[in-house]
């Protein structure tokens, strides 16, 4: 979608040619442009006090004989935006590409020019890399199931974006890096807004077999009768109220030499009512977005098909089934005998995640042994209560992996904010009737579900992102749309990215 080019806005005559510009000062100093064109555009939305560039800021204009822009070769519409005055990094160029989308999208501009400021004192790969995954990000729509719409409100797809710089190369490799991250991300956007009755575990499992075909990856699909055998306790005993059988998938990449592992585990609970232990009918519809996790883990797998790590094998496993009250779904009071032996008194069937991650979590541990383990899975509503919408809960029994995973979130803005573990939370677990319980006593409740899944991973490094807070409705931005995020998608790959 997005292609590099050496021509100049003076050469394109498309729907729109977007340029950036720094905002100088507190003060209310009328904004600079290299090009004159753009200069004389500013000026007059200076005047009339409308623009400093500030972060966020645009102008839109019409060039045409008597405006002050070339009227011959000129694009259709110019959109300046404004870049702000703090110090540049990759979001800001993120934010500014979102605000380019955005802003085309509305004004269905579906094939525009977007001038990179060159003459600005930051590395071209970078500035790439973030332009090119806040116009991806920013371009992101759903509307597959809208079939009616107002006349001329029928919302088109941006098309082709040029990218227009003196540094070619430099901005290919952003623009390349970029755009698989971006790519990603939308594709985990896309598995969280199909509905529940679309979205079941067998479509995990198509999506696995769909990228293993891709990409070479070893795909393995594990079904019930698999499930049963292998001794999967909690993925069959939170299935067991469901009309739709689980599936747990796995997908490796491979280097083929001798480098470390890392797993990664998703939850993929493609809609969660609570069971028996029923949630309020108020906003359970996004209980559809309960497989974000797993989605996360998926759409990753297709950039590291995209990326080839070479010093890293990849394996991700997805554990996924609906959680619905059937005839015969588990009762509180349950016990349950998760994959590596441990008992559970499931004593709410809401907390449903950390039995299906259990499983997943010491099967992927024992079978691959791993040198690190990550999950992702939106997994309390109490994460919401500490961290709101803004930062994801991140809980780990080894501080250089979560360092690094803190790190990975920081460069792709999905910030993550750590918890503490230890023995006073695990004890909040203690069952009279089994080795655990599946809901600690009051208090610490993102803590205790972090507790639950440590005790599933031995001494294998590992890491627990709750995502519950960000999966949907994470912190609003011109490339986060309202709906699900993809968040964790970046942070994984930026991860892999830096794995020494
Ligand atoms: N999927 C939910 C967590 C959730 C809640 C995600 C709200 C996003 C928004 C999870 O399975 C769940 O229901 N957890 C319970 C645990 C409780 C019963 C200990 C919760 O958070 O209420
Ligand atoms: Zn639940
Ligand atoms: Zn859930």
């Amino acid at each position: 979608m997005i292609t590099v080019t050496a021509k100049t806005s003076q050469q394109y005559s498309g729907d729109m040619c977007v340029y950036f510009v720094r905002q100088l000062d507190n003060k209310k100093t009328m904004p600079v442009s290299q090009d004159k064109e753009v200069q004389e555009i500013i000026k007059r939305a200076y005047d009339v006090g409308d623009f400093f560039a500030r972060a966020g800021e645009t102008v839109l204009h019409y060039p045409g004989p008597g405006t002050g822009a070339k009227p011959a070769k000129s694009a259709r519409r110019i959109l300046v935006v404004g870049l702000g005055k703090d110090d540049l990094d990759r979001e800001v160029f993120r934010l500014a590409g979102g605000t380019a989308s955005a802003t085309a999208l509305k004004k269905k501009a579906y094939e525009f020019m977007a001038v990179l400021p060159d003459e600005l004192d930051f590395p071209a790969v970078e500035m790439a890399q973030g332009l090119a995954e806040g116009l991806i990000l920013g371009a992101y729509q759903f509307v597959k199931y809208k079939t009616k719409f107002e006349p001329d409100e029928k919302p088109g797809e941006i098309k082709n974006i040029m990218l227009s710089t003196r540094h070619l190369s430099a901005v290919r490799k952003g623009v390349k890096t970029g755009s698989t991250e971006a790519f990603a991300g939308c594709r985990a956007r896309d598995m969280a807004n199909e509905p529940g009755n679309y979205w079941t575990p067998a479509q995990f499992a198509e999506r696995g077999r769909e990228l293993a075909a891709e990409y070479g990856f070893k795909c393995k699909v594990y079904g019930l009768a698999e499930l049963k055998k292998m001794g999967m306790g909690g993925i069959i005993g939170v299935n067991q109220g469901s009309g739709k059988p689980p599936t747990m998938v796995v997908l490796e990449y491979r280097t083929g030499k001798k480098v470390p592992t890392l797993l990664l585990v998703g939850k993929g609970l493609t809609f969660d009512s609570g069971g028996i232990s029923l949630k309020p009918g108020a906003g359970m519809q996004d209980m559809k977005y309960d497989m974000c996790g797993g989605a996360a883990v998926i759409a990753a797998m297709q950039a590291i098909g995209e990326i080839s790590p070479a010093r890293l094998d990849v394996v991700a496993i997805v554990p996924a089934t609906e959680n619905l009250p059937g005839h015969d779904a588990l009762k509180p009071g349950d016990i349950i005998t998760q994959y590596n032996g441990k008992t559970v008194e499931v004593v709410n069937t809401d907390a449903e995640g950390r039995l299906i991650l259990a499983d997943a979590l010491s099967w992927g541990v024992k079978k691959y042994k791993p040198d690190a383990v990550v999950d992702l899975a939106t997994l309390t509503g109490a994460v919401i209560v500490g961290l709101g919408h803004h930062r994801t809960g991140l809980m780990s029994n080894n501080d250089a992996l979560a360092e690094k995973i803190m790190a990975a979130g920081e460069k792709s803005a999905e910030p993550l904010w750590r918890l503490p573990l230890g023995k006073e939370y695990a004890k909040q677990l203690e069952s009279k009737v089994a080795d655990l319980k599946n809901v600690g006593t009051q208090g610490a409740g993102t803590i205790t579900a972090g507790a639950f899944l440590e005790e599933f991973v031995g001494e294998t490094p590992w890491a627990h992102l709750d995502i519950a807070g960000t999966a949907w409705d994470f912190t609003e931005k011109s490339y986060v749309p309202k709906g699900p995020s993809g968040v964790g998608v970046r942070t994984i790959i930026e991860l892999i990215r830096a794995w020494k």
